[in-house]
């Protein structure tokens, strides 16, 4: 595996196994045990409902409780220590809970290799061990890099509950969990106890030593919208994305675009159905009129505008088409109906229904290419196909004079497993982040991997910065990268030799291997 997963949070213990526990790890591991493989809680519990993972569930005896008094959700219980899992199975088999399974290792591991994003409704981690000493506090589980993995794993509103009876831990706890942008505290503070949790032997020895317990409870914040394409779907590259949230839900902007829109057909058909029944005052070259009919099409002509605004969120670059449609389409159906209704002839409104449908044809032109452009960037085919996205980068663009040309994607898929698939690429998508839509069945598969945009407008902020990102997680393997040629070897010294490396630089730039920021800056320290 190629993702570093940081410092171990505890030491793998060597102590005598009872035998109650060995028989039970070998009897009933293979049943009651969740095994080192992509996670499918369905296949694994027989149904689908909620799933909530205890990591570090000790000798298990809170967990049995927990998950007999909670049968409408399905416990998952991690745990390092093989007698606490022996322990555990060996209750579970006695009180023939449905709803419990245990893995048997790292949970940092479990989660980053065999949860894919988004699957729990809760995750659990009760009395970690806290390392008090300055020097294994790095080894604490609660981190920030382990709580970005642990909230990944958690679907939008899922529950990240801990609980810790070291006052210091606590408050690394809550800085910790209160720094990570997507968890929001659910308490003002520190959560109240949870009558639910039984007293472990861990909690009772705190009591009696007088240190207060801490429960902390955070929710991961739904992400709303703009997340079409997942450019953040690798740990660590989140970090570096900055999500501009719109200002309101978007049923809101629903409702606005609905109403703006009845205003401004209204304004706009009623103007015009109504032109001739207008009495206009002229002076000279002006006319006036205190008829507000008369100002209706301009009024309307102008919340088109905003309307287009209201809209952008829903309909991205097809509101404006769709918007002006609706503008010449009103104007065209007045003008029908006042011949139709007023006598008005034909001849007389014909510059205006032409115009309007000039207009109207030109606007649903526009409105039908951002469209289909905006589902084609969204991935919303390749997600009907199953396709599921990640962030990856281009490397080893091996044409740099053409516009297309084959190419080697890197991405990791949502159990972080490195694939580079030989794919043919646009040469714009060299050299910058991009979305790659794989086959979660075979990720590997060339024929069924496409690469594309991400949505920068949504969620972008640096690409250079998601890029660098990238390319720390995703290195070019030794094999792809270019032999650094030898000065000596072509003989060139002086201006020639600057010249070389800059080329060799600028080849480098077009194979994706250095960003648009990384190229300068090497020109910048070549040229002096
Ligand atoms: C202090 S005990 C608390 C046990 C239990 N939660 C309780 O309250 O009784 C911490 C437990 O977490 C386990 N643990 C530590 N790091 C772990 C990890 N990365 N994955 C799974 N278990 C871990 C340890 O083996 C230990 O059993």
């Amino acid at each position: 595996m190629s993702q570093d997963l940081g410092e171990r949070s505890f030491y793998p213990r060597r102590g005598r196994v009872s035998k109650r526990h060995l028989d039970a790890l070998h009897r009933l591991y293979p049943v009651l045990g969740v095994p080192a493989a992509p996670l499918s809680a369905g296949e694994l519990f027989g149904r689908h409902a909620d799933v909530v993972v205890e990591i570090g569930s000790g000798m298990g005896e809170a967990t049995v409780a927990m998950a007999a008094a909670d049968p409408g959700r399905d416990h998952i219980a991690v745990e390092v220590h093989p007698p606490g899992v022996g322990n555990l199975l060996a209750m579970a088999e006695e009180t023939g809970l449905r709803n419990l399974r245990v893995h048997d290792g790292d949970a940092v591991e479990f989660l980053a290799r065999h949860v894919p994003p988004d699957a729990l409704a809760e995750i659990r981690v009760f009395f970690p061990d806290p390392w008090p000493k300055a020097r294994h506090h790095k080894r604490r589980l609660i981190r920030p890099a382990n709580v970005a993995l642990l909230r990944s794993r958690l679907r939008p509103g899922g529950v990240l509950h801990c609980a810790t009876d070291w006052p210091q831990y606590a408050e690394v706890m809550m800085e910790v969990l209160g720094g990570d942008p997507q968890l929001r505290n659910l308490h003002d503070g520190a959560a109240p106890r949870p009558e639910w949790r039984p007293v472990t032997k861990f909690e009772e020895r705190a009591v009696r030593a007088g240190r207060p317990v801490t429960d902390l409870r955070f929710t991961r914040v739904p992400v709303r919208h703009g997340r079409l394409i997942s450019v953040a779907s690798l740990p660590g590259v989140e970090a570096h994305m900055k999500h501009r949230p719109l200002p309101f839900a978007l049923p809101a902007y629903l409702v606005l675009t609905l109403a703006l829109g009845g205003v401004v057909w209204w304004l706009l058909y009623t103007g015009s159905h109504e032109a001739s029944q207008v009495a206009w005052y002229c002076y000279g070259s002006e006319c006036s009129t205190d008829d507000f009919r008369g100002a209706m099409p301009v009024i309307g002509g102008i919340l088109a505008v905003p309307l287009a605004a209201a809209a952008w969120p829903l309909l991205r670059g097809a509101a404006p088409g769709v918007s002006l449609l609706v503008a010449a389409a009103a104007v065209w159906t007045g003008f029908t109906d006042a011949i139709r209704d007023y006598g008005v002839t034909e001849d007389s409104v014909v510059g205006w229904r032409i115009a309007a449908l000039v207009v109207g044809g030109l606007a649903a032109v526009q409105a039908v290419v951002a469209f289909a452009s905006a589902l084609r960037t969204s991935g919303v085919g390749n997600a009907w196909r199953g396709r599921r996205s990640a962030a990856g980068r281009v490397h080893r663009y091996e044409n740099p004079h053409d516009a297309k040309g084959p190419a080697v994607v890197s991405f990791m898929d949502a159990f972080e497993t490195r694939h580079d698939v030989p794919v043919t690429v646009r040469r714009e998508l060299v050299g910058r982040p991009v979305t790659v839509w794989y086959d979660p069945t075979s990720p590997q598969d060339s024929t069924r991997v496409s690469v594309g945009e991400p949505q920068w407008s949504m969620v972008g902020r640096s690409r250079d910065q998601v890029h660098t990102r990238l390319r720390e997680l995703l290195p070019v393997p030794e094999d792809h990268r270019p032999e650094p040629a030898s000065d000596e070897e072509d003989g060139a010294t002086g201006p020639v030799d600057l010249a070389g490396q800059l080329d060799r630089l600028a080849a480098l730039h077009r194979r994706g291997d250095l960003t648009d920021a990384e190229f300068s800056a090497a020109k910048r320290r070549l040229l002096g």
